[in-house]
């Protein structure tokens, strides 16, 4: 994981609404008495909260020995004396150390619990982490960028500028950005390990060193403050199953002044003729898929809401349709049957599908692949860019 750009400050703080003690930062103290005040107030916390006490150490950056025993003596103390009360520590994947370094309290005793955060947090997780996800990124972003690298200069992308891509997938939009753009500095962040380490791969067979690919949490980044240009976070809101949680931090991590840009589809208004009704049903359907999965690809449209409500001004808001007559019809194909795989093959199947529903839903995929083929075909996909300043 890149460090650079961490959050470092050291913060404890109590919640009492959600009984959630929490430790963020850096913290290596030389000797306890330094952290006296944070010990006590952990004391506290144990004497106000019934039945369990949460622990969220999910943005403890570092932590030394002297720190840990600590707090792990405070906890382990009260498991002898206070039977009444559980303890569930919250670790995140993207701090792994923790969850390592925690799990030894619940071998001690067994009224600690971990929980990985990270491990299940948003229902359409297991698919996009997966590497069967990956083709979809790849032929997307081909798709999509001969429009996008006309339009990004209208929301604030130019040289030199800082900037971000979180959610950055396979990473090929840094990369082109990269290429086209010549940024200062870009970090791309994701959570999903298959995508960056083909995203390493391929930055690497580009002979593209300096992009900072990342592993993190977008809801929860151990980003500073205030510090990019330009924050791009694209296809993911509608991913995410609280997108006005990823904005907030889209906004943190963005400066004064700077821009976060975000494109997301609305699926129902993929179209394509011959064969549109077939068409029209199955894409219906992609929405309904989703949300069943708690993810909104019919987001595009809200996203001047989603901005507005996020505190951003001068908010700009355009769509394009990637279609058949961009190129090569074979590519609008390939992203086609790349949808085809997972969206019918997995996410269908895994909801409990009949097979004659899943026929019936891969055909109009098929025939918006039949319209993007024909000679006299039309097949589109409609996207929806929209970017807000943070106001100065
Ligand atoms: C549809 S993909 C879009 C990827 C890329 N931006 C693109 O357009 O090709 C959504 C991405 O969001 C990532 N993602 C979703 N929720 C995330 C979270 N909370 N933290 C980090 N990444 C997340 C997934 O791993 C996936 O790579």
């Amino acid at each position: 994981m890149s460090t650079a750009g961490l959050s470092t400050p050291f913060k404890a703080e109590f919640d009492v609404n959600s009984q959630e003690f929490s430790l963020s930062g850096v913290i290596r103290p030389r000797s306890i008495e330094e952290i006296a005040v944070n010990i006590l107030m952990l004391k506290e916390a144990i004497d106000q909260v019934r039945g369990v006490l949460y622990i969220n150490v999910r943005r403890l950056v570092q932590m030394n020995n002297t720190a840990f025993q600590a707090f792990a003596r405070v906890v382990l103390d009260t498991c002898q004396t206070r039977p009444d009360i559980r303890f569930v520590i919250v670790t995140s994947s993207v701090v792994g150390w923790t969850t390592r370094m925690f799990e030894h309290l619940n071998r001690i005793e067994p009224q600690i619990t971990i929980e990985v955060y990270d491990s299940t947090f948003y229902p359409g997780q297991s698919f996009v982490e997966d590497t069967s996800f990956i083709p979809i990124l790849r032929t997307q972003t081909k798709m999509t960028w001969r429009h996008e690298r006309t339009i990004l200069p209208r929301h604030g992308m130019r040289s030199g500028i800082t900037m971000a891509d979180i959610c950055c997938g396979i990473g090929d939009f840094a990369v082109l950005v990269q290429k086209e753009f010549q940024p200062a500095r870009i970090v791309a962040l994701d959570h999903s390990k298959a995508s960056l380490a083909y995203a390493r791969e391929v930055a690497t067979g580009f002979g593209i060193a300096d992009i900072e690919y990342t592993y993190g949490d977008a809801s929860e980044m151990l980003l500073e403050d205030d510090q990019f240009d330009f924050v791009s976070c694209r296809h993911s809101l509608q991913i995410f199953n609280q997108p006005e949680v990823l904005l907030a931090e889209l906004y943190r991590i963005c400066r004064p002044g700077g821009r976060v840009y975000v494109t997301n589809e609305k699926n129902s208004h993929c179209l394509g003729e011959p064969r549109s009704q077939s068409i029209q049903w199955t894409y219906n359907e992609v929405a309904k898929l989703f949300s069943h999965f708690e993810m909104d690809v019919e987001l595009g449209p809200k996203s001047r809401r989603y901005l507005t409500d996020a505190g951003f001004d001068d908010i700009i808001v355009e769509s394009f349709m990637v279609t058949n007559l961009d190129g090569d019809p074979r590519d609008f194909a390939e992203v086609i049957t790349a949808w085809e795989n997972v969206y019918a093959g997995e996410m269908a199947v895994k909801r409990g599908d009949s097979p004659e529903f899943i026929q019936r839903f891969r055909q109009g995929f098929q025939d918006h692949i039949f319209a993007a083929l024909h000679p006299k075909g039309y097949a589109g996909w409609p996207i929806w860019v929209a970017s807000g300043r943070k106001p100065l």
